[in-house]
């Protein structure tokens, strides 16, 4: 029988909590035994995407980049986790068409919450004009209008928004799936 894992997509804006909550799930999977690699944002901009900066074109070939990868990893039965903002719908659109058990995750928490946040120091300096074209102040964030999961990271705990997914994933039989393979 064939092995398949599968593709969790996080988009939100910077502070959202895309990276904490993508830890959380991979660790949960491990422990599940399930076969799990993170592809963060922030760290695959620093080599597979180095280079690219924050034009519409370069967040989009940024995405389309880690959905390569992604994909490799899911048809060998990882699920991959992706944490990226991702701000445009539509090349998060045409991924979800092209790619094979593609679950979008919207990881929501209003603008305000992430600038209150503002973990990196980033959203300050974006208001200063020190940063350019930043998500939600000088740049675009295109909510998905059908994300398979929300967590609403200002409501919810992480362990809570863990679960969510979790038992979504448990719902759609997406949870070891390499184990129930190789029985
Ligand atoms: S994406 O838009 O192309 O998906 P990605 O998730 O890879 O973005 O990288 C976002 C990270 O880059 C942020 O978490 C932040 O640390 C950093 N960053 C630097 N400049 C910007 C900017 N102009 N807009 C958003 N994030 C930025």
């Amino acid at each position: 029988m064939k092995q398949f894992g599968a593709i969790l997509w996080l988009t939100g804006l910077s502070g959202a909590g895309k990276t904490t909550i993508a830890q959380g799930i991979a660790q949960e999977l491990q422990k599940r035994n399930c076969l799990v690699e993170v592809l963060d944002g922030d760290i695959i901009r620093t080599h597979l995407c180095a280079g690219l900066g924050f034009s519409k074109q370069d967040r989009d070939t940024n995405v389309r980049r880690i959905d390569f990868v992604a994909e490799l990893l899911s048809r060998n039965g990882v699920i991959a986790i992706v944490a990226a903002i991702s701000p445009y719908r539509e090349v998060r659109e045409q991924l979800k068409k092209t790619s094979t058990n593609f679950v979008e995750v919207y990881v929501d928490a209003p603008l305000s919450v992430c600038e209150f946040r503002d973990v990196k120091g980033l959203y300050a300096k974006a208001k200063a004009g020190e940063i350019k074209h930043f998500t939600g102040i000088s740049d675009p964030y295109e909510e998905p209008l059908n994300p398979e999961i929300i967590c609403q990271t200002d409501k919810f705990t992480v362990e809570q928004c863990v679960k969510q997914v979790l038992d979504y994933l448990e719902r759609q039989n997406l949870i070891c799936a390499l184990e129930l393979v190789t029985k």
